[in-house]
């Protein structure tokens, strides 16, 4: 590869900061950012600071970048999900290539002004459906492409997403409210309709959907319990969901590191669960054992946007139990303005006479998906969590069962199973070879979105939607 693909960054929070500025920290030769707009000053001096940016490279928000001349080859789009069509619609005119972060717009009206202003303009736009990219999923989709299950004829897929996520991000979070973001079923499953379709390989023509927010609400909430759980909350002991045992236990990454089923990740969480003060002596030691004493990452990171700058880099427990008395995320996870569902299940007919079901919930114990593809040769089981993925294929005609596909937790800068930096590979790709639009295109993105939004009303109003009546609205 020759000269590094220059950037600019909107949005330098957990994805724009952690996954595509890492990227660019590990692969300089590949892409290289020149600019950044966010409004959190930290964030910003980080980023700036980690990718050398001038401070006359540096802006408060997407407006101010982009009123500037064109600075660079390609804009990533990493703003929250109701800040994405405006920025987005700029950056194609100012002549930017785009790599816009999922959803690509919380309406279809939105959708529907991307996808023309891409034909208007002509510039090549991917949308970050990260899992196409991944081992896993590709491995699924050549092995249907290959004929290994004859023709498919139902996929059963679960977005199992865990108890302590769906309490961080959909409870107490960025995503908790439908009108301060977007509906959940697009929100955390764009990415599942979108494998469907393309698993699949044929548009929707029925869909039909039920749930709502059956737990984290205010009767739920224990008696006496405040409304922030370091207020003295009566049930701090046992409550799942007690702030302090998420971002300063971080009961979430012990449980992942010990479901890896990976002896040295499993001593390492029981280090950091029952020896924490030996854990602190040694990691005076042993400097990267500072990163499991003192974590920082996801799910504390967001914790510490908005606080107060002399100790945005002080990641100790008193600090975080400070933060934890005001911040969003210390709130009771009963006393939230959340609104969105804490389950769905959606059922879609295709136009190939393939039919699906997806389940979404927030109580697994673990983060994952987990799918069934039968087809007339063969099923096809798959695991796909963050402590391990698994592909099994059960020949009909041998009786015999294959594993295909294994893969174990890694500890490295590719989250999503991997499918983070080859997203961005196979979008350097495509501006490298000249290609019309990526894999994950604003064209092919429409379909995911428009089952969301369709799957939204059918739950909303009791009646299986019609997708011709639907696709009229486009
Ligand atoms: N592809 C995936 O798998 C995936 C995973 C997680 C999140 N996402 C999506 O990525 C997007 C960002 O999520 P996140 O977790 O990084 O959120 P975040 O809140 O951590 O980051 C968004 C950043 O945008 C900044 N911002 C706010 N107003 C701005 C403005 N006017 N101009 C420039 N920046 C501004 C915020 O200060 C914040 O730092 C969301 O739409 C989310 O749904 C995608």
């Amino acid at each position: 590869m020759g000269k590094a693909i220059t950037a600019i960054l909107i949005g330098a929070g957990n994805r724009g900061m952690d996954v595509y500025g890492n990227y660019a920290i590990k692969y300089p030769e590949k892409l290289k950012f020149v600019a950044v707009a966010e409004p959190i000053k930290f964030r910003k001096e980080k980023f700036a600071h980690l990718h050398n940016i001038p401070k006359n490279r540096t802006f408060n928000s997407w407006e101010e970048i982009l009123a500037e001349h064109k600075l660079a080859d390609v804009a990533f789009i990493c703003t929250q999900d109701q800040m994405h069509v405006e920025p987005t619609l700029d950056a194609l005119d100012k002549g930017y290539n785009v790599l816009l972060e999922k959803p690509m717009a919380h309406t279809l009206e939105g959708c529907i002004k991307i996808i023309q202003k891409v034909k208007e303009t002509n510039k090549i736009l991917g949308i970050s459906h990260v899992l196409r990219y991944t081992n896993f999923f590709s491995t699924i989709k050549d092995t249907i492409l290959k004929g290994d299950l004859g023709d498919i004829i139902n996929i059963s897929h679960r977005e199992n997403i865990s108890w302590y996520h769906i309490a961080h991000s959909f409870v107490r979070g960025n995503w908790r409210n439908v009108e301060l973001s977007s509906p959940m079923i697009l929100q955390k499953c764009c990415h599942d309709l979108d494998l469907l379709f393309w698993i699949i390989g044929a548009k929707s023509r029925k869909i039909s959907s039920f749930g709502g927010l059956k737990h984290f609400i205010p009767s739920n909430a224990p008696n006496g319990s405040p409304n922030f759980c370091v207020e003295g909350c009566p049930i701090e002991k046992t409550c799942l969901y007690y702030a302090p045992r998420i971002y300063i236990d971080i009961v979430p990454i012990i449980q992942i590191l010990e479901k890896s089923n990976q002896l040295g990740f499993k001593i390492l969480a029981n280090l950091r669960k029952k020896h924490v003060r030996l854990l602190t002596a040694l990691s005076k030691l042993v400097k990267i054992l500072q990163r499991l004493r003192y974590w920082r990452e996801w799910p504390v990171e967001p914790i510490y946007s908005g606080i107060p700058e002399e100790i945005s880099e002080d990641y100790s427990d008193e600090t975080k139990m400070r933060i934890l008395k005001t911040s969003p995320y210390g709130r009771c996870v009963y006393k939230c303005d959340n609104n969105v569902v804490d389950h769905q299940v959606v059922n879609i007919e295709f136009e190939n006479n393939v039919t699906a079901s997806l389940i979404m919930h927030g109580f697994s114990e673990r983060e994952g998906r987990t799918l069934r593809i039968d087809g007339t040769k063969a099923t096809l089981v798959g695991k796909f969590s963050d402590s391990g993925q698994e592909i099994t294929l059960f020949d009909h005609f041998s009786g015999k069962k294959h594993k295909i596909f294994s893969q174990k937790l890694t500890i490295n800068n590719s989250g999503h199973g991997g499918g983070d930096f080859a997203l961005v590979d196979a979008f350097l790709g495509t501006l490298l070879q000249n290609e019309s639009q990526p894999l994950t295109n604003a064209h092919d993105s429409l379909e995911s979105h428009l089952m969301a939004f369709a799957a939204n009303e059918s739950r909303l109003q009791g009646k299986v939607v019609n997708m011709d009546d639907y696709r009229k609205l486009e």
